[in-house]
């Protein structure tokens, strides 16, 4: 999660991140690493709810190899039942002298600090060197050895740049494991970026070389290109056992469903002939290849669509639906309401949809839980009114009427599309210096009645926001995604924290 946040423009707030912690602990991962607690205090407070929040998996957090930071990322993970601090310091000759200004002598005495300060607060402490895939092997054997000495019982070894092959990456992992002496009181681990679309090869290549823990991301969100997507790890180590002498915990029915709330969540799309969770993963277009698997599926197909949890739509509720079947179908989808206020309010959005709509989905209550995630009582912003005009051979127009702080407050503009307009109006009301960063429509279920989820990411003065708003009527999706980002910049600015990537 930390990671898969740095993506530009995917930061996310303490709900969000819960939603997604609990879906990562029924996907039964071992370990969530939460985020970056020194970056704000909101992401301090997100890391601290997850650690509350989540039993199963282990809970842990980034801190630089400072007392500031992990003295920050101690507070975050204390209620966590299994807590762990990730500390780490880069080791590159170029990160060290560039970045640093560090020398090699000092950096050494920096990790074991680092580690062993972190040590007074868990048992559980990981240790990474900073651009290790770009770091000399000796220096890197012998910062591994103090970190493991100091009390790490995790290493590291973290591709930061995305610059190594899978051979030479997996043979760093294991001239590690054979040359530093104390490499058995630890665990190895690695940490691959996508610059070169090399992640998950160097990722796997590490693992048959003796690498025991993968960080991975949903959909290989993260840092610049990205990071090794979980599920084709897990995937390729689950098909290939012949050639992996080892096996993950994953429940892989969990896979897509996660996929699906980290993409809604994040408003990052999947590309559809993304492996494992692409729309298209599992589709056959050639006639020969259709004809091999009606004969017998494994002609075409290496992995099953059920098991990774690609299912139809399966309709759940209707109209009819009682608040009981309706809160029991949401928990099994891992949305709990903190209040009855909460329930009723997402209840009378979903009879509402009911109304508009036949045949609700899980996709459609996941986008009713995550709008509802979005919408608070201190809002400055509601929407009361929208009519747009859209016609052809003419330009469209909106009207809108906002409540604004109480006051109804109408606005009238046009635009080169019902959304422009819609989007001018409510600008020439809010009169916001927000620049928008992504727009973002994708149908919820297939159909025409499906619901439109539409995300907007907003910037201003360096704060990123995302809105999320969901409609059968993409104009009013759009136009309450848009209010939802521009309600989270006009109150709390802790509670969003910037994107921190420059911190790491
Ligand atoms: O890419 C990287 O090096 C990291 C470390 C902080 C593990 O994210
Ligand atoms: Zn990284």
């Amino acid at each position: 999660m930390r990671d898969g946040e740095q993506s530009p423009g995917a930061s996310m707030d303490k709900e969000e991140k819960l939603r997604i912690a609990r879906s990562l602990e029924r996907m039964r991962v071992d370990i969530i690493e939460a985020g970056f607690p020194a970056a704000s205090q909101g992401d301090l407070d997100a890391v601290y709810a997850v650690a509350s929040a989540v039993k199963d998996s282990v809970v842990c957090a980034l801190a630089r190899a400072s007392e500031a930071d992990i003295d920050k990322t101690a507070e975050a993970i204390k209620p966590a039942n299994a807590g762990r601090i990730h500390t780490f310091l880069a080791t590159s000759p170029i990160h060290m002298r560039e970045k640093l200004r560090m020398e090699p002598d000092e950096v050494v005495e920096q990790v074991k600090w680092a580690v062993e300060y972190a040590r007074q607060f868990t048992d559980d402490v990981e240790f990474s060197p900073e651009d290790a895939g770009r770091s000399e092997i000796d220096f890197l054997c012998r910062v591994v050895e103090t970190a493991i000495s100091a009390g790490a019982s995790t290493i590291n070894i973290p591709d930061t740049v995305g610059y190594t092959l899978p051979e030479a990456f997996g043979n760093i992992v294991r001239t590690l494991i054979e040359r530093v002496p104390n490499s058995d009181m630890a665990v190895f681990s690695v940490h691959c970026h996508n610059d070169l679309g090399l992640a998950v090869a160097n990722s796997l290549q590490a693992v048959i070389k003796g690498a025991r823990q993968v960080e991975c991301t949903i959909n290989g969100l993260g840092e610049r290109a990205g990071n090794a997507a979980l599920e084709e790890i897990v995937m390729a180590v689950r098909t290939r056992q012949d050639v992996f002498p080892v096996d993950t915990n994953i429940n892989i029915t969990e896979i897509v469903p996660a996929s699906r709330l980290v993409s809604s969540i994040t408003g990052f799309p999947v590309q559809p002939n993304k492996a494992i969770v692409g729309a298209n993963a599992f589709a056959h277009e050639s006639g020969i290849h259709q004809d091999g698997v009606i004969k017998k599926r494994e002609t075409y197909e290496i992995m099953r669509a059920e098991d990774v949890g690609w299912a139809a739509n399966r309709m759940v509720m209707g109209k009819h639906s009682g608040r009981n079947a309706f809160r029991t179908r949401l928990k099994e989808l891992g949305v709990e309401f903190g209040s009855d206020d909460e329930l009723n309010s997402a209840f009378s959005r979903f009879k509402d949809l009911a109304d508009k709509k036949h045949e609700i989905f899980d996709e459609d209550l996941q986008a009713l839980a995550t709008e509802g995630d979005t919408e608070h009582s201190l809002d400055r912003y509601r929407l009361d009114y929208l009519s747009v005009t859209s016609r052809t051979g003419e330009t469209p127009v909106a009207d809108v009427t906002l409540i604004v702080d109480g006051n109804e407050v109408s606005g009238k503009a046009e635009g080169s599309g019902p959304v422009d307009a819609a989007y001018k109006a409510i600008d020439k009301i809010v009169g916001s210096d927000a620049t928008l960063q992504l727009y973002s429509v994708s149908n919820i279920t297939s159909g025409t009645d499906s619901q439109g989820e539409v995300t907007v990411r907003l910037e201003a003065d360096g704060r990123f926001v995302n809105g999320h708003g969901a409609d059968t009527d993409i104009v009013i999706a759009s136009a309450k995604a848009y209010l939802v980002a521009l309600n989270r910049l006009s109150y709390n600015p802790e509670r969003f924290h910037p994107q921190h990537s420059e911190g790491i």
